[in-house]
């Protein structure tokens, strides 16, 4: 097994999957609607477990939310699991297409509305609901116990921290590769990351929000959590814990963890394997929970230094409130399809840059992406491109102007990237960070980038504007926001704005010839 020592594997990918003009224009790939995976886990051998209906409509301010998790609830209900549940991955809107196609949108945006993050919760110490392992299903909106008694222990020692052994649940993200590759092939790898990365927004906020206290864990023994959970690496992995509720008494020990696997419907006919997605997963894996004790210590104190700053731009203070609660922003939240040239205000942006960047409780620390913009339209701040200097949450200048073109093509020559107010562009030196965490850094990277932009979402939503996720032209990204950038690499897109009927920004011709192409 390749190591995650052996970080060529995650620069290769990460080159590899790179989008180029010219990678855009001679792929061949079509989407096969005849296998398009369906996107819900459905277990056959398990009955369900219907969850209580009755959710909080949590209406603690989304900024207030957003900003500090508390940790105070002296007991967990499954009533709260269930609201957890619903406002993370939950269907939070059903649309029916002309010819009789519908999409069960779920509370957290995803790539192509493929949904590919699964929820798993391993359940100690939660009134109204038996210790176990469990599959949740947003579909019925059900859990199915995959494995009778408490196997918190068990996760503890994956996750190599006694914590998950104490507090009342632990939830599980996995991913199920197809779904997401089906459209976006081998790239998709880095979508699990940014997906799971939105929907972790909204688990931990949430999860804050109801005082249930939650941490992020991104380092455990992958293969012994995939045992526990019962899936395939070759299909769906693991990718992240939280851990929720009060700590209670030490789980007991699992005696045996077997290999048990349920069966599940098939997700369509047939499939196409990526190899190029597994290799990267199964050389960012940990060995032992002596591996993970290691590599959690060898990343700590890896910030990126932000450099000497030069023209910076003071923003305003965040809005402390919104007026909108958590519940209804994520009950209405949905990307934006078309945004119009109407400015946003100078806090309106200032605010969802300080939500993007609030610092997680989690095992290893945060600060991997650096956000750079381009403004397009907020009152008060000049058009140009910036970096945002969290630290002292101000822009710097890097050069003034009209971007809305070079903007939309970056985004993969998307309007939407030239038609938002201002584009949040996150960018990672991945070097040192691969040096510090091996190639697992390269999921750090994406998961962090990924939930800092579902915390942008959510803070534009409940300000009443509006975001969409982007993809993007990766070398063209560093290069236009170089020699800043110079050595960083893209990592993911969100755009913000006001919503409209008509876009303009049209592209016609090619803005930004990148000097070196990006395979
Ligand atoms: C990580 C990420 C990347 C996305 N990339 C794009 C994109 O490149 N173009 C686009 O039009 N929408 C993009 N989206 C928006 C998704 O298409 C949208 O989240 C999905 O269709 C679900 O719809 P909803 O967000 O309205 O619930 C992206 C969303 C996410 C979370």
């Amino acid at each position: 097994m390749v190591s995650n020592r052996e970080t060529r594997v995650a620069r290769a990918y990460h080159d590899q999957t790179a989008h180029s003009p010219a990678s855009v224009r001679t792929s061949t790939h079509s989407l096969d609607w005849d296998v398009k995976p369906f996107p819900f886990k459905v277990y056959t051998d398990l009955p369900p477990l219907a969850l209580p209906r009755e959710i909080d409509p949590l209406a603690i301010d989304t900024l207030t939310a957003l900003g500090a998790g508390t940790a105070g609830a002296e007991r967990m209900t499954l009533a709260d699991l269930a609201t957890v549940l619903y406002y993370a991955a939950g269907v939070t809107k059903k649309r029916a297409y002309p010819g009789g196609g519908e999409v069960l949108f779920r509370a957290a945006p995803s790539t192509g509305a493929l949904y590919q993050t699964e929820v798993y919760v391993a359940a100690g110490q939660v009134e109204g609901l038996e210790a176990g392992l469990y599959h949740f299903c947003p579909g019925d909106f059900a859990l199915r116990r995959l494995r009778a008694g408490d196997v918190r222990a068990e996760l503890a020692r994956a996750a190599a921290d006694e914590a998950p052994a104490r507090r009342a649940v632990t939830i599980v993200l996995t991913a199920i590769y197809w779904r997401n590759t089906w459209k976006y092939q081998a790239r998709g790898y880095r979508h699990l990351f940014w997906d799971s990365g939105t929907l972790l927004a909204h688990l931990l906020a949430v999860g804050g929000a109801l005082g249930l206290g939650p941490r992020l864990y991104t380092g455990f023994v992958d293969a012994d959590l995939n045992r526990l959970l019962g899936v395939d690496a070759e299909q769906e992995a693991a990718l992240e814990l939280v851990t929720l509720g009060p700590e209670g008494t030490r789980a007991p020990p699992v005696a045996t963890v077997d290999d048990s696997r349920h069966p599940y419907m098939p997700l369509s006919s047939s499939q196409v394997d990526y190899p190029l997605l597994r290799e990267i997963h199964v050389a960012s894996m940990l060995e032992t929970p002596d591996d993970v004790r290691a590599w959690r210590a060898g990343g700590s104190g890896t910030r990126v230094s932000e450099g000497a700053p030069h023209a910076l731009v003071t923003l305003p203070a965040a809005r402390a409130a919104s007026g909108r609660g958590l519940g209804e922003t994520i009950q209405r939240r949905g990307s934006t399809r078309q945004f119009g040239h109407v400015p946003l205000s100078a806090v309106e942006l200032a605010t969802a840059l300080w939500a993007a960047t609030r610092s997680l409780d989690a095992d290893v620390p945060a600060g991997l992406v650096d956000l750079y913009l381009i403004v397009n339209a907020v009152d008060g701040v000049e058009p140009g491109a910036y970096g945002y200097r969290a630290s002292e949450h101000a822009l710097e200048l890097l050069k003034a102007g009209s971007y809305r073109n070079e903007s939309s093509y970056l985004c993969l020559e998307q309007p939407l990237g030239g038609d938002a107010a201002a584009v949040i562009y996150f960018l990672a030196p991945l070097a040192p960070i691969l040096s510090a965490f091996g190639n697992r850094g390269y999921r750090l990277a994406n998961l962090e980038a990924g939930s800092a932009g579902g915390r942008a979402y959510l803070a534009a939503y409940a300000q009443g504007f509006g975001a969409s996720g982007l993809t993007f032209y990766d070398a063209a990204v560093v290069e236009f926001f170089s020699p800043h950038a110079a050595g960083k690499d893209a990592i993911f897109v969100v755009a913000l704005g006001r919503t409209a009927g008509t876009g303009r920004v049209t592209i016609g011709t090619t803005p930004i010839r990148p000097r070196r192409s990006s395979v």
